[in-house]
């Protein structure tokens, strides 16, 4: 069996909505190789699809399909640590682990840009797949067919502190309550902060990501979906984030955290239990610079 190892990501990264995104050092497995028919098992007793409609096996199939082959069936077992619906990439791990998977099944005839392509197309958005692919921060233009992207490693002493509550958000909901439009303004507002974003985490100007993080596509609407985020945030800033932000569509909320503010994360975990909001979990997380990788053939 072939194992791979998928990172979780954050995407939006603030006002960089649908085209930032950065992979984080917590990861999903995989293991998998062709078989006669569909047998897929949770290495951690999760409820997941065990039939046609799995993700990773539809994602592999779909690769199959590109190559003129077809996936007869696979042996599939799953270790899913990302939690599911929460804004950390899990259905974008899923995506990459059966793309990832297929194409080494088949001795890697297709490209790493292919597979950033191929992995858009079918999640509909580049921002969790492609940093899932590739690992760092990536900054992605899909344009439909082809993603148009920039992977740059990270070596900074950031540390992001993920505060994922104990509901779901689906992203389908998330997304549906987005505006059709927005003002002129409201664009520049948004691709200024997105530009500044990534600017200035990579060359340590950490003290412009709480501006950098603001947005008025997204967040402002979402944030209705996710009972007491604001208390949340103000919880983040009062322990010295630089900048905190809904991660992907939500629910989880991320604190972006110098690695000198050594107890952020307790002081985070003991405010959090002060305001009764102790089903929240606080997970810290470094970026991950290597992106999906085969551990074990
Ligand atoms: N950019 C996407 C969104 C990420 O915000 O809806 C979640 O898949």
């Amino acid at each position: 069996m072939i194992k791979i190892r998928i990172p979780a990501t954050s995407a939006n990264l603030g006002a960089g909505f649908d085209a930032l995104g950065l992979a984080l050092s917590f990861y999903n497995y995989a293991e998998m190789e062709e078989w006669d028919r569909i047998e897929i098992t949770s290495a951690d007793g999760l409820d997941i699809p065990r039939d046609e409609n799995n993700l990773v096996y539809v994602s592999a199939k779909d690769l199959y399909a590109v190559c003129g082959k077809k996936l007869p069936g696979i042996r599939l077992v799953q270790t899913s640590a990302i939690p599911m619906a929460r804004g950390l990439g899990s259905s974008s791990a899923c995506i990459v682990a059966g793309l990832a998977g297929a194409n080494r099944m088949l001795g890697d005839p297709l490209s790493a840009d292919d597979l950033v392509d191929l992995a858009a197309q079918i999640e509909g958005h580049p921002d969790n797949t492609a940093p899932a692919f590739l690992g760092g921060i990536v900054t992605a233009v899909f344009d439909g067919r082809k993603v148009h992207w920039v992977k740059q490693e990270v070596f900074t002493k950031l540390k992001f502190i993920a505060i994922i509550p104990d509901f779901e958000l689906k992203t389908d909901k998330a997304r549906a309550c987005l505006p059709q439009e927005v003002s002129h303004k409201d664009a520049v507002y948004n691709l200024s902060r997105a530009a500044l974003f990534s600017a200035s985490l990579l060359t340590g100007k950490f003290e412009n990501l709480r501006t950098a993080v603001h947005d008025r596509l997204h967040q402002p609407y979402r944030m209705e979906l996710i009972p007491r985020a604001r208390e949340v945030f103000d919880i983040a800033y009062t322990h010295g984030a630089y900048g905190v932000y809904i991660s992907g569509a939500g629910p989880t909320i991320m604190a972006i955290a110098d690695e000198d503010n050594t107890y952020f994360a307790g002081k985070v975990r003991f405010s959090l239990d002060n305001a009764g909001l102790g089903g929240w979990e606080v997970r810290e997380f470094s970026i991950d610079n290597e992106g999906t990788r085969i551990v074990e053939e």
